[in-house]
């Protein structure tokens, strides 16, 4: 059989590394011909293709990005675009497609599920959002780098006596704030899913002053917002799938925290820096892991799920479950972080 490979959405540390488990696994174990489609959805629609051999995926393993490339295209925003799928894959003599994607990725091979193209997914963002896996690859690299930072900023900050805000992705959770907070030492953690006061960032950042600490680490997802306001826009371009480019609360910040204390202030924007670069050794296994029971999947004839992590088994779940949901932070774990704000 020919199985289809492809990744959409923004990159995430551990794409290829999906990739070499699905064709090590698809060609040696189970006589696959793997066909690499170029940037997402785009490729199957504009059928752009690339034959995989053992050889193409050699040396890849440690490498960040995606050897296919990736694109935010949504074939049902274009004329016919879901049939010239199934008519490319037909012709192509794709039989099945490991979909490799966070959301919107997903929710299209649902979709595409729905009218006959037979999919198995793979869960992938940095943010860590996606409903029904306790992981997702890209997220654990994508920590450690925000500590790292974190680690960083401590001793200017320190040496200053400044505060620094350090503002991290996540669009509509604050995994990577909370977790790289949490794990950094951070002095106020805001997130999407708790509206900020900035008269109470204020306070905690005063309280810490007055017990003798000069300096504060603020982390800052940068879809956190203003109590009773809305999210903060870099741009108002819209993607394919209605997303709004965010960015911009940590200068929002910034600027409030000085107004109201008078003390000296920076601000950071990690940006790309946590998606780019090669993925921890978790992020590794996990995304290793999930190429396998993947390709396993197509083998079993198990389609429309998406594997999984729960606990520290691998496991699939239907797509329709998954699909237009999202997986807030762990609240009990955020409150652990609150012991330490101020
Ligand atoms: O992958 C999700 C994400 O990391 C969001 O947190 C962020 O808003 C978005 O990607 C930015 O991606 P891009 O710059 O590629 O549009």
């Amino acid at each position: 059989m020919k199985v289809g490979i492809l990744s959409g959405g923004g990159d995430a540390p551990g794409i290829n590394a999906v990739i070499r488990a699905v064709v090590r696994k698809g060609v040696q174990h189970y006589g696959y011909e793997i066909v690499g489609v170029r940037d997402g959805w785009r490729g199957l629609l504009e059928g752009e293709f690339l034959t995989l051999d053992l050889q193409s995926v050699s040396g890849i393993l440690p490498r960040g990005g995606s050897i296919l490339g990736t694109s935010r295209t949504n074939p049902f925003k274009r004329e016919g675009g879901p049939r010239k799928i199934l008519e490319n894959a037909e012709k192509a003599g794709i039989g099945a497609v490991v979909v490799i994607g966070g959301d919107d990725t997903l929710s299209v091979a649902h979709n595409m599920g729905e009218l006959g193209l037979k999919c198995v997914c793979v869960p992938k963002t940095i943010d860590n959002d996606l409903y029904g896996t306790d992981y997702t690859f890209g997220f654990n690299t994508a920590v450690s780098i925000a500590t790292e930072a974190l680690d960083r900023l401590h001793t200017t900050a320190e040496t200053h006596r400044r505060v620094m805000i350090l503002e991290v992705m996540g669009r509509y959770t604050g995994w990577i704030a909370l977790e790289a907070g949490l794990a950094g030492g951070a002095d106020v953690i805001l997130i999407p899913e708790k509206p900020f006061d900035v008269g109470e960032v204020c306070e905690y950042i005063k309280r810490r002053h007055e017990r003798g600490r000069n300096f504060s680490i603020v982390v800052v997802a940068e879809g956190a917002k203003p109590k009773g306001g809305k999210e903060i826009v870099y741009s108002d371009s819209i993607d394919e799938f209605g997303h709004i480019r965010l960015g911009g609360v940590g200068y929002y910040l910034g600027k409030e925290i000085e107004k109201s204390l008078g003390v000296e202030t920076r601000v950071v924007v990690l940006g790309h820096l946590q998606r780019g670069g090669s993925p921890t050794a978790f992020d590794r296994i996990l995304a290793t892991r999930f190429g396998i029971a993947a390709v396993d999947l197509v083998h079993d004839g198990k389609f429309g799920r998406m594997v999984a992590i729960k606990g520290n088994r691998i496991v699939s779940v239907p797509l329709k479950n998954v699909v237009g949901k999202r997986k807030t932070v762990n609240l009990e774990l955020y409150e652990i972080a609150k012991v330490f704000f101020g």
